[in-house]
């Protein structure tokens, strides 16, 4: 019995992530709420033959709660994907202007209506709306930094898929055997081949300059689709798979019921570290309080441990972790700044 809301449904990630949580059948209720278009959606979903009861909630005006209320109340996990998304020319710290505050509101909702939920953020900047819905948890007395999780299995997605190309092989070869750690923009992203079991086979096969073009291509990989959907957006259908892929995993430790045991095979997210068992030391580590470590579930689907990443690290791995942690820490202070009324 798994209750899930999806806030944002009505849009270009919403409605095929809110379909592939339909899809799943220990989904029992799903709960899909926006500004504009959840009702569509949800009776069109709503014809789909699996169990899950969908209903959508749209508020009346924008000081209406009631309806965010309904689509919340009793919920498992939560998943955000709502706020605006990124044209051609723009950063995804650009976002924020706009983004900070429908994330704030929205896990304003959460913190009133379903304290005890999973979630999910998708919203950009990952790097920033986390800390922002860290912040705004807290203010409420309710956060558990065990049920907070910034999605960025997108980074880990596009690692897996662009890697397979240049080894040409199967992308299933690829998947749990590399890592995306850091956070979800640039160069805070890191992708982690060469310390792991395809490390040998990676320097067999890629030059340092198709190694280096590779690296470049998993982080900048989302202004890739930016800029092909020519100021239509940024990546939907992609993004809908990876957030269903790490929700599903959400799913299969809250059910008991893993098709993906996350202990044999961690997937990362951008986690607030002190909080978590493993956590602290990395964090002291790294330097910062948030990071996308591999996260193992424990029961209830709260984090059990996190992996540290930055052990057993090449030279040029290193490197790319010092890069990150530059670009990180301000955008994580931005957010923090955001809620506490600094910024
Ligand atoms: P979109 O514009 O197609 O959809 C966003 C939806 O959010 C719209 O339906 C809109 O009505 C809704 N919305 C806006 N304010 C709301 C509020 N206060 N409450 C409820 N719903 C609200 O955008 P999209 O392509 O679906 O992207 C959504 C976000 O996800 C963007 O910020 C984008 O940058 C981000 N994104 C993140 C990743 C990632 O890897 N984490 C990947 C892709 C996109
Ligand atoms: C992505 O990585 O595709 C998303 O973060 C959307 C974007 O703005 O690129």
């Amino acid at each position: 019995m798994v209750k899930v809301a999806v806030l944002g449904a009505g849009g270009g990630i919403g409605q095929p992530l809110s379909l592939l949580t339909k899809l799943d059948s220990r989904v029992t209720e799903l709960s899909l709420y926006d500004i504009r278009g959840a009702p569509g959606v949800a009776a069109d979903l709503s014809h789909v033959n699996t169990q899950a009861k969908v209903t959508g909630y749209q508020p009346a005006s924008p000081k209406d709660e009631s309806q965010l209320q309904k689509a919340l109340t009793g919920c498992d996990i939560v998943i955000i994907p709502a706020g605006v998304p990124r044209k051609p020319g723009m950063t995804r710290a650009d976002l924020f202007k706009i983004n900070a505050g429908i994330i704030k509101g929205l896990v304003t909702g959460v913190a009133k209506f379903s304290p005890n939920a999973i979630l999910l953020v998708i919203s950009n900047p990952v790097n920033s709306t986390v800390p922002i819905a860290a912040e705004t948890l807290k203010q409420y007395g309710v956060f558990n930094p065990e049920k907070l999780f910034g999605i960025t299995t997108l980074d880990l997605v596009r690692a897996e898929t662009f890697l397979a190309q240049l080894l040409k092989i199967n992308p299933a070869e690829v998947k749990g055997k590399i890592s995306v750690v850091g956070g979800h923009s640039g160069d805070t992203i890191v992708p982690l081949v060469q310390s792991t079991p395809l490390g040998k086979q990676v320097a067999r096969a890629l030059s340092s300059d198709q190694y280096s073009k590779y690296i470049n291509r998993v982080q900048f990989g989302g202004d890739e689709v930016v800029n092909a959907k020519q100021g239509a957006g940024s990546a939907t259908l992609s993004m809908a798979y990876a957030g269903y892929r790490f929700a599903e995993l959400v799913i299969s430790a809250l059910t008991g019921t893993p098709s993906y045991d996350s202990s044999k095979i961690p997937e990362p997210a951008f986690v607030y570290l002190p909080g978590l068992v493993g956590g602290k030391a990395i964090a002291q580590q790294a330097g910062v309080d948030f990071f996308a470590v591999p996260v193992v579930f424990g029961a209830g689907a709260s984090v059990k441990t996190v992996i540290n990443p930055l052990e057993g690290l090449t030279g040029s791995e290193k490197k790319l972790v010092e890069v990150a942690l530059k670009g990180l820490k301000p955008s994580i202070k931005k957010g923090e700044d955001f809620v506490k009324g600094a910024a």
